[in-house]
């Protein structure tokens, strides 16, 4: 038998980026296309007050679920912006980043055998962390027919007696789909016939386009008590070095649980993170809109530019900072494939630009790709100017 962990892969994104590093060591301009990680610098009252931390020797052990300063601004902000009824701040924890947030969320949720409904394609962590947490990842394919939304009638379908949550994240990675309000009130229908928990993983909350306002799933009658919300700083302030995401958790049951699993695993985030990430909650949040308003430029320049190329039928984000395109049926292949990997592989060599294969976020992400546009505004243009040419060039 294999260990749980050999199951889990070290990351396809991984391996363009090692491939364009390569070709940057050799003297080659790269756009780095690839992967999801915000170019813009942290806001500078929150690098102020990390600096202030440190200079205040701030840097000592710190209650583990978070400072009280930090649980209280994000009590405030969920329940002011998110809607969320939460009874107090001890319902929030504080997290190394979303992605340890999940990973405890997952060990804490599951039996072995449990299983979870999750969208295909999706961030391929989300699967690991369900099977590192001894579940099952049991997808619903998000289908371009449908404008890449959640189908209710599929995820009630996939329930079976050993379902124990819905993971729903919106605006969504790999895809940038938000789910409308009518889709997140069905789910919550869904799970309150079915006795499940939801999971809502809003990391991309504050990177939404063309004015509308993110709408968060425990916020919905019924979803209120069965919910398990969980946040990242990583995006919404460009902090995802620092490391530090929340979960808000209602159940008590489940609370003390991540209690203990927090004190096991991280007992507490960085100190300074802390510091910094309670003055970003606490200060003005207009770095914020700036941000998503330059991430929308980006994308309109990126998805203009891949409607015009041949081999790819772009979809348009309502959020989040990728473009997900299909690859359509005449694309001549490279190196002897047709594959998604095949155009992933070959914008690297024929011109430098990083992207990510759609098989890599699941089943139903084969023959498509998927665009970051979170690196920095030349190099989308600088992508986005050279994209058309260069697809239509291969084969050639
Ligand atoms: C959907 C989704 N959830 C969570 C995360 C993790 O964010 P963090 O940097 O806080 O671990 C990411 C990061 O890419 C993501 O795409």
């Amino acid at each position: 038998m294999t260990h749980i962990v050999d199951q889990v892969s070290l990351g396809a994104i991984v391996q363009v980026r090692d491939r364009l590093l390569a070709q940057q060591a050799q003297g080659r301009k790269v756009l780095r296309l690839e992967s999801g990680d915000p170019s813009f610098d942290i806001p500078v009252y929150a690098r102020e007050a990390m600096e202030k931390a440190l200079r205040d020797g701030l840097t000592h052990y710190t209650a583990s679920t978070g400072i009280p300063v930090l649980r209280k601004a994000i009590y405030q902000k969920v329940t002011a912006e998110n809607s969320l009824s939460v009874p107090n701040d001890d319902h929030v924890v504080v997290t190394n980043g979303a992605m340890h947030g999940l990973y405890i969320l997952f060990r804490a949720l599951l039996d072995s055998g449990d299983e979870v409904i999750l969208p295909d394609p999706m961030w391929t962590e989300i699967a690991e962390n369900i099977r590192l947490g001894g579940g099952r990842p049991v997808p619903v394919v998000l289908r371009e027919e449908r404008g890449y939304q959640y189908d209710p009638v599929d995820i009630e379908a996939a329930i079976t007696p050993r379902t124990k949550a819905i993971f729903v994240n919106t605006p969504q990675n790999p895809i940038g789909a938000v789910a409308a309000r009518e889709t997140l009130e069905a789910i919550a229908q869904i799970a309150e016939r079915h006795n499940l928990l939801l999971i809502s993983d809003e990391a991309y909350e504050h990177v939404i386009y063309d004015g509308v306002k993110h709408l968060s799933l425990g916020s919905l009658p019924g979803a209120q008590d069965r919910t398990i919300s969980v946040y990242s700083m990583s995006k919404t302030y460009a902090m995802s070095g620092l490391r530090l995401g929340y979960l808000v958790i209602n159940d008590p049951a489940l609370l003390e649980r991540i209690k203990k699993l927090v004190r096991c695993t991280i007992n507490g985030v960085n100190s300074v993170t802390q510091y910094g990430a309670a003055a970003a909650l606490n200060g003005p949040q207009d770095a914020t809109r700036a941000m998503a308003k330059e991430y929308q430029k980006r994308r309109d320049i990126l998805f203009s530019a891949l409607e015009n190329a041949p081999y790819v039928k772009p979809f348009k984000p309502g959020g989040a900072f990728y473009i997900w395109a299909r690859i359509l049926p005449d694309w001549p292949g490279y190196d002897g494939k047709v594959d998604d990997w095949s155009m992933t592989n070959y914008l690297i060599d024929a011109a430098g630009i990083g992207s990510s294969p759609g098989s890599a976020f699941g089943p139903a992400g084969e023959g498509c790709i998927r665009f970051a546009f979170s690196c920095s505004t030349d190099q989308v243009e600088e992508a986005a100017s050279l994209l058309p040419d260069v697809l239509a060039g291969a084969g050639k």
